[in-house]
């Protein structure tokens, strides 16, 4: 009899804990208790109603059932480069410098895949966006994880390291607001980083699922002042436009790499989902509403804040933007069963730092972002009276 062998590339590959610390929720909220879902980086917010009524109105047109162009409808993708232009002064041409994607995720896959040859190496910074890492090991390339320097109660991009590690590589990945850390790289720090990786010959992938929620003044990006070759950008609608479920999210880059990127997105994907499109188009139009979301994820920013300034067991971890802290808590519990310790003893729902590379051990995501109003102001108080065994 043949026997079938799963393969080792796919089985290093080690699932982050999140379905086990969401079952726990549901099994706790079954049982009647009160839970603090803070695990998961969604939204509490859904797209506004006149968006979904107006998308509900357009659901005859046969056009919404079909597959759109590959890279999106043309008038979708201008809606967001007309946003970027405006906004982030960001010229792109709609045509050639832009892809709309199956989320941030595929649009991550894509450019890696644009970006790399067979066995190339990529470089992340640690603590990192384990899907990526997922990604880079199942497409064989190799990793290099670049652990920031925690100082100052907050995270530091690893400069000395990246240097050393640049010319190795043959891309760099930054997520920028950070995922797990909230860390907003300083605009001088960006651009040594664009400019080193210049110098090098290596790819830069910038993670931008997070540009809605920059909270310090750093919003510079490298194709503000030229349409830097070396460098791919992709984002997603899922938090901004509280439609992550609607799966949509951008590449973009210049065009001779994008040329590369849509054979991806073809294979995988083909194209982005049409009735996403229509909705991102209506959404974007809602421009104070988009702003008073975000306006409400740094709200909450400053009262996670303020409610472990007091705590002597869990300590913040200064975040910029996104909607996360990584905080450290004083206690011999490893993050796995620290994160359970919370949920089962407190109600409050997080994820372990080790899932985001070991050095993110000691310490625990809080995902603020995804608390409702009405939850905000018990799930903080429960925060500021968290304490550990030792
Ligand atoms: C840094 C980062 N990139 C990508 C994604 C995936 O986004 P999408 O829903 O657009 O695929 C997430 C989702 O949490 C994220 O945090």
């Amino acid at each position: 009899m043949n026997s079938f062998h799963l393969p080792e590339r796919m089985m290093a590959i080690k699932m982050p804990p999140i379905a086990e610390i969401m079952s726990r929720i549901s099994e706790l909220v079954s049982s009647g208790r009160k839970v603090y879902s803070m695990g998961q980086a969604v939204p509490w917010y859904s797209p506004p109603s006149s968006v979904l009524e107006n998308l509900a109105a357009n659901l005859k047109d046969p056009f919404i059932h079909r597959y759109s162009p590959d890279p999106g409808f043309p008038w979708a993708r201008k809606a967001v480069t007309e946003d970027f232009r405006v906004r982030r002064e960001i010229d792109l041409d709609p045509l050639s410098e832009i892809h709309l994607t199956c989320g941030a995720s595929q649009a991550f896959l894509s450019a890696l895949l644009a970006a790399t040859n067979p066995g190339g190496k990529v470089a992340v910074i640690e603590p990192y966006y384990f899907d990526h890492v997922f990604a880079v090991k199942f497409s064989d390339l190799g990793l290099r994880s670049l652990p920031m320097i925690e100082i100052d109660g907050g995270w530091t991009v690893p400069m000395e390291d990246l240097n050393r590690v640049l010319p190795e590589v043959e891309a760099l990945v930054i997520v920028n607001p950070g995922n797990p850390t909230g860390k907003v790289i300083p605009d001088s720090i960006m651009m040594q980083i664009a400019r080193m990786t210049e110098e090098t010959g290596t790819y830069l992938i910038i993670d931008e699922t997070y540009e809605r929620f920059v909270f310090t003044d750093d919003t510079w990006h490298p194709w503000k002042d030229e349409h830097q070759k070396h460098v791919l950008t992709l984002g997603s609608f899922s938090k901004s436009l509280g439609m992550p479920g609607w799966r949509l999210g951008y590449l973009f880059g210049s065009p001779d790499l994008l040329e590369q990127a849509i054979k991806v997105q073809d294979s995988v994907v083909i194209c982005p989902p049409s009735p996403s499109q229509y909705l991102l188009a209506e959404a974007l139009k809602e421009v104070e509403w988009i702003k008073e979301m975000s306006e409400g994820v740094s709200k909450r920013l400053e009262l996670c804040r303020s409610a472990l300034d007091g705590n002597n067991s869990l300590f913040w971890r200064e975040a910029g933007g996104a909607f996360f802290t990584l905080a450290a808590y004083e206690s011999s519990m490893k993050a796995q069963k620290a994160a359970m310790y919370l949920l089962n003893e407190y109600g409050i729902g997080t994820i372990p730092g080790s899932a985001f590379g070991e050095s993110g051990e000691g310490h625990i995501r809080i995902s603020f972002g995804c608390l409702s109003d009405e939850e905000l102001e018990p799930a903080m108080k429960l925060l500021s009276e968290v304490s550990f065994p030792g």
